[in-house]
């Protein structure tokens, strides 16, 4: 094992926080950027939607703010979803001065913002790029980055651990000084050190046996942060997107909310509208409600999927503003001016995450965290449509900035090589595979869109079997991306069964039969977990 490679920064992740975050941060040193697939893989690139913020004459912060709090059901911190809204404009200029195009439109007094609307919206204020934002936001911040000398991206570099001061046996102090690293490539296990180290890590959509979200959307940024001992908060509120194309072909694949900004009906397969019978915003009601309503028709009627109408809008309209859905269907021969389009919920976002500060700093001093795998306040019980990317650009600015404030601590610290292990076990893919597919079948069947105590008590007993087979895996063979991946999915999973178990009521995404209402006799609060509460490790 080579010695210890050292920066200033340390970021896992290369989605939009972690990017944004090492450009900022370079600013003030050297940074790493660790990420365990191709540089872009992440949610971001998949992003539809847009960035949601306020631009529009007719549009205000107090409003964006209210329509986030209805979303949240109570759990959204008020001070937060205020700093972020009013954030928005000067990182959305941000974004457009690297090179982001926004869609634009020709007003009264030359182009202005082509703003979409989303669900739960009430005015017009999703800043897009097409129906493609996310990758041209990535696109556009890895050509910063790799133009950057002060900044290093390594690809295929799966962070496995937090280095914790603690955990070296420093009993005075505690901090985090950087991260274990396999290199997939050669399969070693490096040290990484860093005065700060940022968690970039993304959702956990992998969780779940369908999902929007790519492969690399394991929760492992939550994993390693809960294993350090940092509290987790609001892990129940698992967001299902309403609309991912049911398709036997299509491997999550999303029909962007955006459609149904643009007058995009839900209809069943009688051809029946029967969302305005469950919400007078119809279609265009916060997303929870909308999954719920899908899920119950689908359950209703036995039919397996529902459909999204958008034919009256027309060819030209729907080539110009959707062209990425557009030709994505007509690939699995679902041409939308004229067909129907099949369509089902599916896991899309992580609410709860890294309990953090409007910072991004966590309780851990030297350890911080922005984007999908932090739990700033912003969402609460429920995420409103294009408020991620928001969240994410805002509060790795903000971290940056945090973090390069002081001298950085100057201790000496030795840190023990990893311990590589013994050779792989030939029966060792086929296990990884088989848990990997039961705890997402799991997850799907007992922790979905509706919930019930026995159900989440029966899929709790059955991961805490699965872990210990697991844990015996991971400390007795050699390590690699697999293992690290089902380790944390395992972890992750379990945080939402028991986050979920603790709260006894209904409210936003977590929707159980037993407490088919919110608890009202006492304050909404959050679910904040912690390791010494953790049922695997
Ligand atoms: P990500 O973009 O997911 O990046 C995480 C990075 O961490 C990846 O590079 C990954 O490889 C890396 N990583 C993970 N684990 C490790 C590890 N152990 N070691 C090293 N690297 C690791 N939100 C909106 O606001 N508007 C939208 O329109 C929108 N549309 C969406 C559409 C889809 C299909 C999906 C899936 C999500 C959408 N979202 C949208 C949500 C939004 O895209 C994400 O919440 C956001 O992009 C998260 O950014 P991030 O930087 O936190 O994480
Ligand atoms: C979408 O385009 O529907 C996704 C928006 C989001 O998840 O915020």
């Amino acid at each position: 094992m080579e010695s210890p490679k050292q920066f200033d920064f340390l970021v896992i992740g290369s989605g939009l926080a972690g990017l944004f975050y090492a450009l900022e941060a370079s600013k003030a040193g050297t940074v790493a950027i660790l990420t365990k697939g191709a540089a872009r893989e992440s949610n971001t690139l998949h992003a539809q939607g847009g960035v949601a913020c306020v631009a529009s004459a007719t549009d205000t912060f107090d409003l964006h703010i209210q329509d986030t709090l209805n979303a949240g059901g109570g759990l959204c911190k008020e001070a937060v979803v205020r700093r972020i809204v009013e954030d928005g404009p000067d990182r959305i200029r941000d974004l457009a001065r690297l090179g982001v195009r926004f869609a634009t439109r020709p007003g009264e007094e030359g182009e202005i913002w082509d703003l979409g609307k989303e669900g739960g919206h009430s005015r017009r204020r999703i800043f897009h790029v097409d129906d493609a934002t996310g990758k041209e936001i990535e696109q556009v911040l890895l050509q910063a980055v790799s133009a950057n000398p002060r900044i290093q991206l390594l690809e295929e570099h799966q962070a496995v651990d937090l280095i914790t001061l603690g955990k070296l046996g420093y009993s005075s102090e505690n901090r985090c000084v950087g991260c274990y690293v396999l290199d997939r490539a050669s399969g070693r296990v490096e040290v990484f050190c860093a005065h700060h180290t940022l968690l970039a890590t993304g959702g956990c959509g992998k969780v779940y046996l369908y999902t929007s979200n790519p492969d690399v959307a394991t929760g492992d940024g939550v994993a390693m942060a809960f294993r350090a001992g940092v509290p987790v908060a609001n892990m129940e509120f698992i967001q299902f997107h309403p609309t991912c194309l049911y398709h036997p072909r299509a491997k999550s694949f999303l029909i962007s909310e955006a459609l149904r900004g643009e007058g995009a009906l839900l209809v069943n397969h009688q051809g029946d509208r029967f969302l305005p019978d469950v919400d007078p915003r119809g279609e265009l009601a916060p997303r929870d409600i909308v999954a719920r309503a899908i899920d119950a028709e689908i359950k209703r009627s036995g039919h397996p999927c529902v459909y999204l109408d958008i034919r009256q809008k027309g060819k030209e309209f729907l080539l110009g503003r959707f062209p990425t859905i557009y030709s994505a269907c007509l690939r699995y021969g679902i041409d939308m001016a004229a067909d129907l389009i099949p369509v089902v919920p599916a896991a899309h976002y992580q609410c709860g995450g890294v309990v953090t500060d409007i910072d991004g700093r966590t309780e851990l001093p030297g350890l911080w965290a922005a984007g999908e795998v932090a739990c700033t306040g912003l969402h609460g019980a429920n995420r409103l449509a294009s408020n991620s990317l928001l969240e994410a650009v805002v509060i790795s600015y903000r971290a940056a900035r945090a973090s390069s404030i002081g001298k950085p601590p100057s201790r000496k610290v030795t840190i023990p090589l990893w311990d590589e292990g013994s050779a792989a076990d030939p029966d060792e893919l086929v296990v990884v595979a088989h848990n990997w597919r039961e705890i997402r079948e799991l997850m799907w069947d007992y922790v979905g869109i509706v919930r019930t105590r026995k159900r989440l008590r029966r899929a709790g007993v059955r991961l805490r079997n699965l872990a210990r087979e697991i844990r015996e895996y991971y400390w007795s063979y050699r390590l690699n991306a697999d293992l690290i991946d089902l380790r944390n999915l395992a972890l992750v999973a379990s945080l939402i069964v028991d986050s979920a178990l603790e709260r006894r009521e209904s409210r936003g995404l977590h929707y159980i039969l037993d407490f088919p209402g919110p608890d009202d006799t006492r304050p909404p609060a959050d679910t904040i977990l912690r390791f010494s509460e953790a049922p695997i490790d």
